[in-house]
Protein backbone atom coordinates (compact mmCIF):
# COMPACT_ATOMS: atom_id res chain seq x y z
CA UNK A 1 0.00 0.00 0.00
CA UNK A 2 1.54 3.33 -0.82
CA UNK A 3 1.88 5.85 1.92
CA UNK A 4 -0.11 9.20 1.32
CA UNK A 5 3.48 11.77 1.94
CA UNK A 6 1.10 14.53 2.95
CA UNK A 7 -0.68 12.99 5.97
CA UNK A 8 2.75 12.24 7.11
CA UNK A 9 3.47 15.93 7.15
CA UNK A 10 3.04 17.56 10.58
CA UNK A 11 2.41 21.23 10.79
CA UNK A 12 4.47 23.49 13.71
CA UNK A 13 1.23 23.47 15.48
CA UNK A 14 0.99 19.76 15.82
CA UNK A 15 4.78 19.39 15.96
CA UNK A 16 4.68 22.15 18.92
CA UNK A 17 1.72 20.50 20.77
CA UNK A 18 3.36 16.83 20.94
CA UNK A 19 6.37 17.68 21.00
CA UNK A 20 8.25 14.84 23.76
CA UNK A 21 8.99 17.71 25.58
CA UNK A 22 7.03 20.40 27.40
CA UNK A 23 7.09 23.93 26.40
CA UNK A 24 6.23 26.53 28.37
CA UNK A 25 6.35 30.29 27.73
CA UNK A 26 5.47 32.88 31.09
CA UNK A 27 5.60 36.26 31.75
CA UNK A 28 8.92 37.58 33.65
CA UNK A 29 7.31 36.93 36.84
CA UNK A 30 6.16 33.61 35.77
CA UNK A 31 2.74 33.64 34.87
CA UNK A 32 2.46 31.10 32.18
CA UNK A 33 0.70 32.23 29.32
CA UNK A 34 1.65 29.45 26.80
CA UNK A 35 1.84 25.33 27.39
CA UNK A 36 2.08 22.44 24.59
CA UNK A 37 -0.20 19.63 24.83
CA UNK A 38 2.66 17.31 26.45
CA UNK A 39 3.29 19.79 29.06
CA UNK A 40 -0.70 19.54 30.19
CA UNK A 41 -0.51 15.75 30.25
CA UNK A 42 2.20 15.60 32.27
CA UNK A 43 1.28 17.52 35.24
CA UNK A 44 -2.46 16.46 34.78
CA UNK A 45 -4.27 19.98 34.21
CA UNK A 46 -6.60 21.42 31.41
CA UNK A 47 -5.20 24.77 29.01
CA UNK A 48 -7.84 26.94 30.87
CA UNK A 49 -6.61 25.85 33.89
CA UNK A 50 -3.31 26.30 33.86
CA UNK A 51 -2.96 29.03 31.20
CA UNK A 52 -3.17 33.09 32.42
CA UNK A 53 -3.79 31.73 35.78
CA UNK A 54 -0.36 29.53 37.19
CA UNK A 55 2.83 31.01 37.81
CA UNK A 56 5.83 28.16 36.69
CA UNK A 57 7.18 28.11 40.41
CA UNK A 58 4.01 27.48 41.69
CA UNK A 59 4.50 24.20 40.11
CA UNK A 60 7.85 22.93 41.14
CA UNK A 61 8.59 21.18 44.54
CA UNK A 62 9.20 23.06 47.80
CA UNK A 63 13.25 22.80 47.22
CA UNK A 64 13.18 23.54 43.18
CA UNK A 65 10.45 26.68 44.08
CA UNK A 66 13.41 27.55 46.46
CA UNK A 67 16.00 27.02 43.92
CA UNK A 68 14.28 28.73 41.70
CA UNK A 69 14.04 32.18 43.77
CA UNK A 70 17.81 32.14 44.84
CA UNK A 71 19.24 30.67 41.79
CA UNK A 72 17.35 30.17 38.56
CA UNK A 73 15.91 34.01 38.35
CA UNK A 74 19.28 35.32 39.16
CA UNK A 75 21.19 33.69 36.46
CA UNK A 76 18.41 33.96 33.67
CA UNK A 77 18.49 37.61 34.37
CA UNK A 78 22.34 38.03 34.50
CA UNK A 79 22.99 36.06 31.21
CA UNK A 80 19.91 35.45 29.75
CA UNK A 81 19.33 31.69 29.98
CA UNK A 82 20.15 28.80 32.00
CA UNK A 83 20.81 25.17 30.59
CA UNK A 84 20.21 21.37 31.79
CA UNK A 85 18.93 22.63 34.90
CA UNK A 86 17.44 19.49 37.50
CA UNK A 87 14.21 20.26 39.18
CA UNK A 88 11.07 18.53 40.25
CA UNK A 89 7.88 19.48 39.31
CA UNK A 90 4.44 18.63 41.49
CA UNK A 91 1.52 17.04 39.12
CA UNK A 92 -1.60 17.41 40.05
CA UNK A 93 -2.04 13.94 41.53
CA UNK A 94 0.96 14.88 43.59
CA UNK A 95 3.46 13.21 41.67
CA UNK A 96 6.89 14.12 41.37
CA UNK A 97 8.14 14.56 38.04
CA UNK A 98 11.92 15.05 37.76
CA UNK A 99 12.90 17.77 34.90
CA UNK A 100 15.67 19.30 32.90
CA UNK A 101 14.99 22.84 32.38
CA UNK A 102 15.91 25.26 29.71
CA UNK A 103 15.35 28.78 29.76
CA UNK A 104 15.63 31.89 27.55
CA UNK A 105 14.35 35.31 28.03
CA UNK A 106 13.37 37.36 25.36
CA UNK A 107 13.28 40.95 25.56
CA UNK A 108 12.07 43.73 23.38
CA UNK A 109 13.27 46.20 21.13
CA UNK A 110 15.01 47.88 24.33
CA UNK A 111 16.04 44.51 25.87
CA UNK A 112 13.67 44.69 28.64
CA UNK A 113 12.65 40.94 29.24
CA UNK A 114 9.17 40.13 27.48
CA UNK A 115 8.93 36.51 27.87
CA UNK A 116 10.75 33.51 29.56
CA UNK A 117 10.72 30.64 26.70
CA UNK A 118 11.12 27.27 28.69
CA UNK A 119 11.82 23.53 27.83
CA UNK A 120 11.34 21.11 29.62
CA UNK A 121 12.50 16.88 29.56
CA UNK A 122 10.94 14.87 31.53
CA UNK A 123 14.14 13.09 33.46
CA UNK A 124 12.48 10.42 35.29
CA UNK A 125 14.48 7.24 33.49
CA UNK A 126 17.56 9.70 33.75
CA UNK A 127 17.29 10.33 37.87
CA UNK A 128 16.52 6.45 37.82
CA UNK A 129 19.46 6.24 36.06
CA UNK A 130 21.70 7.91 37.92
CA UNK A 131 20.36 6.86 41.07
CA UNK A 132 21.55 2.98 40.43
CA UNK A 133 24.36 4.50 38.90
CA UNK A 134 25.33 6.18 42.64
CA UNK A 135 24.06 2.66 44.54
CA UNK A 136 26.07 0.88 41.82
CA UNK A 137 29.51 3.06 42.64
CA UNK A 138 28.68 2.83 46.31
CA UNK A 139 28.00 -0.86 46.31
CA UNK A 140 31.49 -0.55 43.93
CA UNK A 141 33.59 0.95 46.90
CA UNK A 142 32.11 -0.51 49.65
CA UNK A 143 33.39 -4.16 47.97
CA UNK A 144 36.78 -2.18 47.30
CA UNK A 145 36.96 -1.51 50.63
CA UNK A 146 36.31 -5.07 51.92
CA UNK A 147 38.53 -6.82 49.34
CA UNK A 148 41.01 -4.68 51.16
CA UNK A 149 40.48 -5.27 54.35
CA UNK A 150 40.68 -8.83 53.19
CA UNK A 151 43.64 -8.20 51.67
CA UNK A 152 45.40 -6.92 54.63
CA UNK A 153 44.12 -9.81 57.06
CA UNK A 154 44.99 -12.31 53.97
CA UNK A 155 48.59 -10.54 54.20
CA UNK A 156 48.32 -10.93 57.96
CA UNK A 157 47.36 -14.81 57.76
CA UNK A 158 50.20 -15.63 55.05
CA UNK A 159 52.80 -14.22 57.55
CA UNK A 160 51.14 -16.40 60.70
CA UNK A 161 50.89 -19.09 58.50
CA UNK A 162 54.81 -19.17 57.45
CA UNK A 163 55.46 -18.30 60.53
CA UNK A 164 54.37 -21.36 62.44
CA UNK A 165 55.36 -23.62 59.18
CA UNK A 166 59.07 -22.18 60.19
CA UNK A 167 58.10 -23.21 63.35
CA UNK A 168 57.46 -26.87 62.70
CA UNK A 169 59.96 -26.90 60.38
CA UNK A 170 62.31 -25.90 63.54
CA UNK A 171 60.67 -28.60 65.66
CA UNK A 172 61.09 -31.34 62.88
CA UNK A 173 64.93 -30.34 62.40
CA UNK A 174 65.14 -30.35 66.22
CA UNK A 175 63.57 -33.65 66.32
CA UNK A 176 65.35 -35.21 63.70
CA UNK A 177 68.54 -34.64 65.25
CA UNK A 178 67.60 -35.60 68.18
CA UNK A 179 66.91 -39.24 66.80
CA UNK A 180 70.61 -39.05 64.92
CA UNK A 181 72.25 -38.46 67.96
CA UNK A 182 69.95 -41.10 69.93
CA UNK A 183 71.01 -43.38 66.80
CA UNK A 184 74.48 -43.02 67.44
CA UNK A 185 74.27 -42.84 70.99
CA UNK A 186 72.17 -46.18 71.12
CA UNK A 187 74.77 -47.74 68.93
CA UNK A 188 77.67 -47.07 71.03
CA UNK A 189 76.04 -47.84 74.10
CA UNK A 190 75.05 -50.96 73.16
CA UNK A 191 78.55 -52.31 72.11
CA UNK A 192 80.09 -50.72 75.01
CA UNK A 193 78.04 -52.56 77.11
CA UNK A 194 78.42 -55.84 75.95
CA UNK A 195 82.32 -54.72 75.51
CA UNK A 196 81.98 -53.82 80.25
CA UNK A 197 80.25 -57.06 80.80
CA UNK A 198 83.52 -58.66 79.56
CA UNK A 199 85.52 -56.14 80.94
CA UNK A 200 83.57 -56.68 84.32
CA UNK A 201 83.39 -60.98 84.48
CA UNK A 202 87.39 -60.60 83.94
CA UNK A 203 88.34 -58.30 86.61
CA UNK A 204 86.02 -60.36 89.10
CA UNK A 205 87.97 -63.53 88.02
CA UNK A 206 91.24 -62.02 88.22
CA UNK A 207 89.76 -60.87 92.27
CA UNK A 208 89.12 -63.89 93.22
CA UNK A 209 92.24 -65.25 91.62
CA UNK A 210 94.76 -62.52 92.56
CA UNK A 211 97.03 -64.19 95.68
CA UNK A 212 96.85 -63.57 99.09
CA UNK A 213 98.86 -60.95 100.57
CA UNK A 214 99.04 -58.71 97.26
CA UNK A 215 97.76 -55.60 98.67
CA UNK A 216 98.52 -53.11 95.65
CA UNK A 217 97.35 -55.30 92.97
CA UNK A 218 94.01 -55.82 95.05
CA UNK A 219 93.15 -52.26 95.33
CA UNK A 220 94.50 -51.55 91.28
CA UNK A 221 91.21 -54.59 91.02
CA UNK A 222 89.06 -52.68 93.11
CA UNK A 223 89.85 -49.44 90.97
CA UNK A 224 89.41 -50.82 87.76
CA UNK A 225 86.46 -52.07 88.82
CA UNK A 226 85.09 -48.76 90.22
CA UNK A 227 85.75 -47.16 87.21
CA UNK A 228 83.74 -49.76 85.26
CA UNK A 229 81.07 -49.42 87.22
CA UNK A 230 81.05 -45.87 86.27
CA UNK A 231 81.22 -46.31 82.72
CA UNK A 232 78.54 -49.01 83.39
CA UNK A 233 75.78 -46.44 84.64
CA UNK A 234 77.27 -43.80 82.09
CA UNK A 235 76.27 -46.40 79.56
CA UNK A 236 72.85 -47.42 80.94
CA UNK A 237 72.23 -43.24 80.82
CA UNK A 238 73.08 -43.51 76.98
CA UNK A 239 70.85 -46.23 76.48
CA UNK A 240 68.08 -44.51 78.73
CA UNK A 241 68.13 -41.47 76.07
CA UNK A 242 68.61 -43.52 72.93
CA UNK A 243 65.00 -44.88 74.36
CA UNK A 244 67.31 -48.38 74.32
CA UNK A 245 67.03 -49.04 77.99
CA UNK A 246 65.24 -52.49 79.13
CA UNK A 247 62.55 -50.62 80.96
CA UNK A 248 60.17 -52.64 83.21
CA UNK A 249 56.80 -50.71 83.08
CA UNK A 250 54.40 -51.27 86.33
CA UNK A 251 50.78 -49.67 87.01
CA UNK A 252 52.09 -46.79 89.18
CA UNK A 253 50.85 -44.20 91.67
CA UNK A 254 52.76 -40.94 91.44
CA UNK A 255 51.67 -39.60 94.04
CA UNK A 256 52.70 -42.47 96.12
CA UNK A 257 56.16 -42.44 94.29
CA UNK A 258 57.17 -38.84 94.40
CA UNK A 259 56.07 -38.87 98.59
CA UNK A 260 58.13 -41.99 98.84
CA UNK A 261 61.16 -39.68 97.14
CA UNK A 262 61.00 -37.38 99.72
CA UNK A 263 63.92 -38.32 102.37
CA UNK A 264 66.14 -38.87 99.23
CA UNK A 265 65.67 -35.74 98.03
CA UNK A 266 65.57 -33.98 101.30
CA UNK A 267 69.30 -35.31 101.60
CA UNK A 268 69.91 -34.63 98.02
CA UNK A 269 68.79 -30.49 98.18
CA UNK A 270 70.63 -30.00 101.36
CA UNK A 271 69.94 -27.57 103.80
CA UNK A 272 69.54 -24.22 101.23
CA UNK A 273 66.69 -25.78 99.25
CA UNK A 274 63.53 -25.91 100.55
CA UNK A 275 61.38 -28.68 98.99
CA UNK A 276 57.71 -28.44 98.89
CA UNK A 277 55.08 -31.51 97.21
CA UNK A 278 51.63 -30.65 96.29
CA UNK A 279 50.15 -33.97 95.19
CA UNK A 280 47.03 -33.53 92.99
CA UNK A 281 44.27 -34.96 94.12
CA UNK A 282 42.17 -37.68 92.41
CA UNK A 283 45.53 -38.47 90.50
CA UNK A 284 45.32 -41.14 87.66
CA UNK A 285 47.30 -44.10 87.64
CA UNK A 286 49.98 -44.26 85.38
CA UNK A 287 52.37 -46.92 83.69
CA UNK A 288 56.04 -46.80 83.62
CA UNK A 289 58.78 -48.12 85.28
CA UNK A 290 59.08 -46.96 88.44
CA UNK A 291 63.04 -47.17 88.96
CA UNK A 292 63.52 -45.00 85.87
CA UNK A 293 60.79 -42.27 86.96
CA UNK A 294 62.28 -41.71 90.32
CA UNK A 295 65.58 -41.92 88.29
CA UNK A 296 64.23 -38.67 86.35
CA UNK A 297 62.89 -37.12 89.34
CA UNK A 298 66.06 -37.50 90.84
CA UNK A 299 67.95 -36.00 88.22
CA UNK A 300 65.26 -32.90 87.59
CA UNK A 301 66.10 -32.32 91.18
CA UNK A 302 69.60 -32.06 91.38
CA UNK A 303 69.38 -30.50 88.05
CA UNK A 304 67.18 -27.75 90.04
CA UNK A 305 69.60 -27.50 93.10
CA UNK A 306 72.61 -26.85 90.96
CA UNK A 307 70.45 -24.03 89.38
CA UNK A 308 70.01 -23.02 92.91
CA UNK A 309 73.48 -22.43 94.41
CA UNK A 310 72.44 -19.53 96.88
CA UNK A 311 69.10 -21.48 98.33
CA UNK A 312 65.87 -21.48 96.86
CA UNK A 313 62.62 -23.65 96.49
CA UNK A 314 62.27 -26.56 94.87
CA UNK A 315 58.48 -27.40 93.77
CA UNK A 316 57.09 -31.06 92.74
CA UNK A 317 53.35 -30.71 91.65
CA UNK A 318 51.72 -34.07 90.31
CA UNK A 319 48.16 -33.43 88.59
CA UNK A 320 45.96 -34.60 86.08
CA UNK A 321 46.39 -33.70 82.80
CA UNK A 322 45.27 -33.65 79.38
CA UNK A 323 46.90 -32.56 75.85
CA UNK A 324 44.55 -31.60 73.57
CA UNK A 325 44.88 -31.94 69.43
CA UNK A 326 46.08 -28.73 69.19
CA UNK A 327 48.70 -29.00 71.81
CA UNK A 328 49.98 -32.17 70.05
CA UNK A 329 49.31 -31.05 66.94
CA UNK A 330 52.39 -28.33 67.48
CA UNK A 331 55.06 -30.94 68.39
CA UNK A 332 57.43 -32.61 66.37
CA UNK A 333 57.51 -36.07 67.86
CA UNK A 334 54.25 -37.97 67.55
CA UNK A 335 52.22 -37.36 71.18
CA UNK A 336 48.62 -39.05 71.08
CA UNK A 337 46.14 -36.07 72.04
CA UNK A 338 44.49 -37.23 75.90
CA UNK A 339 45.04 -38.02 79.27
CA UNK A 340 48.22 -37.88 80.89
CA UNK A 341 49.51 -37.38 84.56
CA UNK A 342 52.20 -34.77 85.02
CA UNK A 343 54.43 -34.82 87.68
CA UNK A 344 56.08 -30.68 87.21
CA UNK A 345 59.48 -30.30 88.97
CA UNK A 346 59.87 -26.04 89.63
CA UNK A 347 62.74 -24.47 90.96
CA UNK A 348 63.45 -20.54 91.75
CA UNK A 349 66.88 -20.57 90.03
CA UNK A 350 68.90 -19.32 87.74
CA UNK A 351 66.67 -20.11 84.80
CA UNK A 352 68.18 -20.90 81.28
CA UNK A 353 68.05 -18.95 77.79
CA UNK A 354 66.63 -19.78 74.49
CA UNK A 355 69.73 -21.15 73.65
CA UNK A 356 71.01 -23.31 76.01
CA UNK A 357 66.49 -24.72 76.26
CA UNK A 358 67.29 -25.90 72.60
CA UNK A 359 70.29 -27.95 73.54
CA UNK A 360 69.20 -29.42 76.87
CA UNK A 361 68.13 -32.58 76.18
CA UNK A 362 71.20 -33.17 73.77
CA UNK A 363 73.20 -35.96 75.71
CA UNK A 364 76.69 -34.29 77.09
CA UNK A 365 75.29 -30.71 76.98
CA UNK A 366 75.99 -29.43 80.04
CA UNK A 367 77.02 -25.67 80.74
CA UNK A 368 78.61 -27.12 83.94
CA UNK A 369 82.39 -27.20 84.57
CA UNK A 370 84.91 -30.28 83.21
CA UNK A 371 83.46 -32.66 86.08
CA UNK A 372 80.69 -31.17 87.13
CA UNK A 373 77.98 -32.36 84.92
CA UNK A 374 78.53 -35.44 82.22
CA UNK A 375 75.52 -33.43 80.58
CA UNK A 376 73.55 -37.06 80.89
CA UNK A 377 70.76 -36.03 83.30
CA UNK A 378 67.93 -34.88 81.58
CA UNK A 379 69.01 -37.03 77.97
CA UNK A 380 68.16 -39.54 80.89
CA UNK A 381 64.41 -37.92 81.45
CA UNK A 382 63.78 -37.17 77.78
CA UNK A 383 64.62 -41.02 76.77
CA UNK A 384 62.91 -42.48 79.44
CA UNK A 385 59.80 -40.10 78.98
CA UNK A 386 59.66 -40.83 75.51
CA UNK A 387 59.93 -44.42 75.53
CA UNK A 388 57.44 -44.14 78.24
CA UNK A 389 55.15 -43.23 75.13
CA UNK A 390 55.27 -39.50 77.89
CA UNK A 391 56.14 -36.13 76.85
CA UNK A 392 58.17 -33.86 78.70
CA UNK A 393 58.66 -29.57 78.23
CA UNK A 394 60.19 -27.39 79.54
CA UNK A 395 59.37 -23.21 80.89
CA UNK A 396 62.04 -21.79 81.84
CA UNK A 397 62.85 -17.92 82.65
CA UNK A 398 66.41 -16.33 82.63
CA UNK A 399 66.84 -15.06 86.77
CA UNK A 400 63.54 -16.33 87.80
CA UNK A 401 63.45 -20.35 87.58
CA UNK A 402 62.67 -23.39 85.77
CA UNK A 403 59.69 -25.58 85.50
CA UNK A 404 59.97 -29.15 83.74
CA UNK A 405 56.84 -31.03 82.81
CA UNK A 406 56.89 -34.94 82.46
CA UNK A 407 53.39 -35.85 80.91
CA UNK A 408 53.30 -39.74 81.54
CA UNK A 409 50.41 -41.49 79.89
CA UNK A 410 46.91 -42.43 81.94
CA UNK A 411 46.44 -46.02 82.76
CA UNK A 412 43.34 -47.67 81.90
CA UNK A 413 41.51 -50.68 82.60
CA UNK A 414 43.61 -52.25 84.43
CA UNK A 415 43.14 -54.69 87.61
CA UNK A 416 47.12 -54.55 88.70
CA UNK A 417 47.23 -52.41 92.16
CA UNK A 418 49.73 -49.87 91.56
CA UNK A 419 53.26 -51.07 92.58
CA UNK A 420 54.48 -50.22 95.92
CA UNK A 421 57.55 -48.31 96.31
CA UNK A 422 59.74 -49.40 99.08
CA UNK A 423 59.80 -46.91 101.80
CA UNK A 424 62.45 -45.05 102.47
CA UNK A 425 63.59 -45.56 105.95
CA UNK A 426 60.42 -45.80 107.67
CA UNK A 427 62.03 -46.30 110.90
CA UNK A 428 63.55 -42.61 110.66
CA UNK A 429 59.92 -41.18 110.65
CA UNK A 430 57.73 -42.45 113.45
CA UNK A 431 56.35 -41.02 116.43
CA UNK A 432 57.72 -40.89 119.71
CA UNK A 433 54.59 -40.50 121.82
CA UNK A 434 54.45 -36.56 121.04
CA UNK A 435 50.70 -34.89 120.85
CA UNK A 436 49.26 -33.64 117.99
CA UNK A 437 46.12 -32.03 117.53
CA UNK A 438 44.49 -32.46 114.15
CA UNK A 439 41.63 -30.02 112.83
CA UNK A 440 39.56 -31.48 110.14
CA UNK A 441 35.76 -30.55 109.06
CA UNK A 442 35.84 -33.70 106.34
CA UNK A 443 35.06 -36.79 108.86
CA UNK A 444 36.46 -38.92 106.78
CA UNK A 445 39.96 -37.27 106.04
CA UNK A 446 40.13 -36.53 110.09
CA UNK A 447 39.68 -40.59 110.68
CA UNK A 448 42.13 -41.19 108.37
CA UNK A 449 44.77 -38.64 109.16
CA UNK A 450 43.76 -39.70 113.00
CA UNK A 451 44.12 -42.82 112.36
CA UNK A 452 47.79 -42.86 110.62
CA UNK A 453 48.90 -40.17 113.08
CA UNK A 454 48.65 -42.93 115.55
CA UNK A 455 49.47 -46.00 113.88
CA UNK A 456 52.57 -43.59 113.74
CA UNK A 457 52.87 -43.70 117.08
CA UNK A 458 52.08 -40.41 117.78
CA UNK A 459 48.81 -39.28 120.61
CA UNK A 460 45.98 -37.73 118.46
CA UNK A 461 43.38 -34.97 119.88
CA UNK A 462 41.00 -33.77 117.07
CA UNK A 463 38.48 -31.01 116.26
CA UNK A 464 35.91 -30.89 113.46
CA UNK A 465 36.11 -26.77 113.46
CA UNK A 466 37.78 -23.58 114.98
CA UNK A 467 36.42 -23.33 118.10
CA UNK A 468 36.49 -26.96 119.04
CA UNK A 469 40.11 -26.84 118.41
CA UNK A 470 40.46 -23.60 121.07
CA UNK A 471 38.99 -25.73 123.62
CA UNK A 472 41.04 -28.35 123.15
CA UNK A 473 44.03 -26.44 123.48
CA UNK A 474 42.79 -24.71 126.32
CA UNK A 475 42.22 -28.05 128.05
CA UNK A 476 46.04 -29.57 127.17
CA UNK A 477 49.33 -27.52 127.31
CA UNK A 478 50.83 -31.12 126.08
CA UNK A 479 50.22 -30.49 122.85
CA UNK A 480 53.31 -30.82 120.21
CA UNK A 481 51.63 -30.03 117.18
CA UNK A 482 48.56 -28.38 115.46
CA UNK A 483 47.53 -29.87 112.05
CA UNK A 484 44.78 -27.86 110.35
CA UNK A 485 43.36 -27.66 107.03
CA UNK A 486 43.43 -24.63 105.70
CA UNK A 487 40.01 -24.10 104.68
CA UNK A 488 37.47 -24.93 107.88
CA UNK A 489 33.56 -25.03 108.30
CA UNK A 490 32.51 -22.83 111.35
CA UNK A 491 33.10 -19.92 110.45
CA UNK A 492 37.13 -19.45 111.43
CA UNK A 493 39.57 -20.39 108.52
CA UNK A 494 43.07 -22.38 109.68
CA UNK A 495 44.73 -19.24 109.27
CA UNK A 496 42.97 -17.42 111.78
CA UNK A 497 42.86 -20.78 114.23
CA UNK A 498 46.76 -20.61 114.23
CA UNK A 499 46.62 -17.00 114.68
CA UNK A 500 44.54 -17.35 117.96
CA UNK A 501 46.60 -20.81 119.01
CA UNK A 502 50.19 -18.53 118.73
CA UNK A 503 48.79 -15.88 120.83
CA UNK A 504 48.07 -19.16 123.71
CA UNK A 505 50.71 -21.20 122.58
CA UNK A 506 53.18 -18.92 121.13
CA UNK A 507 55.99 -20.90 118.93
CA UNK A 508 53.85 -24.15 118.95
CA UNK A 509 54.63 -25.42 115.09
CA UNK A 510 51.43 -25.65 112.78
CA UNK A 511 51.03 -27.87 109.53
CA UNK A 512 49.04 -26.47 107.52
CA UNK A 513 46.79 -29.01 104.26
CA UNK A 514 45.24 -28.33 101.67
CA UNK A 515 43.53 -29.48 98.36
CA UNK A 516 43.98 -26.17 96.75
CA UNK A 517 46.91 -24.81 95.20
CA UNK A 518 45.42 -21.38 94.57
CA UNK A 519 44.89 -20.69 98.27
CA UNK A 520 45.02 -17.83 100.88
CA UNK A 521 47.90 -19.64 102.26
CA UNK A 522 49.58 -20.25 98.82
CA UNK A 523 51.05 -17.18 96.65
CA UNK A 524 51.91 -18.30 93.35
CA UNK A 525 52.59 -22.03 94.50
CA UNK A 526 54.76 -20.79 97.58
CA UNK A 527 53.99 -20.75 101.32
CA UNK A 528 53.91 -17.26 103.16
CA UNK A 529 57.22 -17.46 105.05
CA UNK A 530 57.67 -19.10 108.18
CA UNK A 531 54.15 -21.93 106.72
CA UNK A 532 54.21 -25.14 106.15
CA UNK A 533 51.97 -26.71 103.64
CA UNK A 534 51.02 -30.54 103.35
CA UNK A 535 49.15 -30.73 99.89
CA UNK A 536 45.81 -32.91 99.68
CA UNK A 537 45.43 -35.77 99.47
CA UNK A 538 48.84 -36.83 101.39
CA UNK A 539 50.15 -40.64 101.61
CA UNK A 540 50.88 -42.21 104.71
CA UNK A 541 54.56 -42.00 103.97
CA UNK A 542 54.32 -38.14 103.26
CA UNK A 543 52.57 -37.60 106.25
CA UNK A 544 55.21 -39.53 108.46
CA UNK A 545 57.76 -37.43 106.92
CA UNK A 546 56.20 -34.03 107.14
CA UNK A 547 55.00 -34.39 110.78
CA UNK A 548 58.25 -35.90 112.38
CA UNK A 549 60.81 -33.04 110.44
CA UNK A 550 57.55 -30.38 112.02
CA UNK A 551 58.38 -32.06 115.55
CA UNK A 552 62.31 -32.12 115.16
CA UNK A 553 62.41 -28.49 113.97
CA UNK A 554 63.71 -29.38 110.62
CA UNK A 555 61.54 -27.57 108.87
CA UNK A 556 62.81 -23.97 110.59
N1 LIG B 1 66.65 -26.52 86.48
C1 LIG B 1 67.56 -25.98 85.66
N2 LIG B 1 67.84 -24.65 85.72
C2 LIG B 1 68.76 -24.11 84.91
N3 LIG B 1 69.45 -24.79 83.98
C3 LIG B 1 69.22 -26.11 83.85
C4 LIG B 1 68.26 -26.77 84.68
N4 LIG B 1 68.23 -28.07 84.32
C5 LIG B 1 69.14 -28.21 83.34
N5 LIG B 1 69.75 -27.05 83.06
C6 LIG B 1 70.76 -26.82 82.02
O1 LIG B 1 70.77 -27.93 81.18
C7 LIG B 1 72.06 -28.50 81.10
C8 LIG B 1 71.95 -29.98 80.88
O2 LIG B 1 71.37 -30.62 81.99
P1 LIG B 1 71.64 -32.16 82.21
O3 LIG B 1 70.95 -32.58 83.44
O4 LIG B 1 71.32 -32.89 80.96
O5 LIG B 1 73.18 -32.20 82.41
P2 LIG B 1 74.05 -31.69 83.63
O6 LIG B 1 73.18 -31.40 84.79
O7 LIG B 1 74.87 -30.56 83.12
O8 LIG B 1 74.95 -32.93 83.92
P3 LIG B 1 74.51 -34.30 84.62
O9 LIG B 1 73.03 -34.22 84.89
O10 LIG B 1 74.81 -35.35 83.63
O11 LIG B 1 75.31 -34.38 85.83
C9 LIG B 1 72.72 -28.10 82.40
O12 LIG B 1 74.12 -28.07 82.29
C10 LIG B 1 72.14 -26.70 82.61
O13 LIG B 1 72.81 -25.75 81.85
MG1 LIG C 1 71.83 -32.80 85.46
Amino acid sequence: MKMDQGSLIETAEELYESAPCGYLSTLPDGTIIRANQTFLTWIGMDRQDLVGHTCFQDLLSVGAKIFYDTHLTPLLRMQGFVNEIAVDLTCTDGRVLPVLANMVQKGDANGRPMVHRITLFNATDRRKYERELLLARQKAEQATEELKRLNETLEERVTEEVAERLKAEEALRQAQKMEAIGQLTGGIAHDFNNLLTIIVGNIELLQRRLPEGSDRLQRAATHAMEATRRAATLTQRLLAFSRRQPLDPKPIDVNKLVAGMSDLLRRTLGEVVVLETVLGGGLWRSQADPNQLENAILNLAVNARDAMPDGGKLTIETANARLDEAYVEVLAEPVPPGQYVLVAVSDTGSGMDKATMERVFEPFFTTKEVGKGTGLGLSQVYGFVRQSNGHVRIYSELGEGTTIKVYLPRLIGSDEEPAEMPAKNPAMVRGMGETILVVEDEPDLRTYTTEALRDLGYRVLEAGDGQGALDIVAEHPEIDLLFTDVVLAGGMNGRALSDEVSRRRPGLPVLYTTGYTQNAIVHHGRLDPGMHLIGKPFTYAELASKVRRMLDGDHL
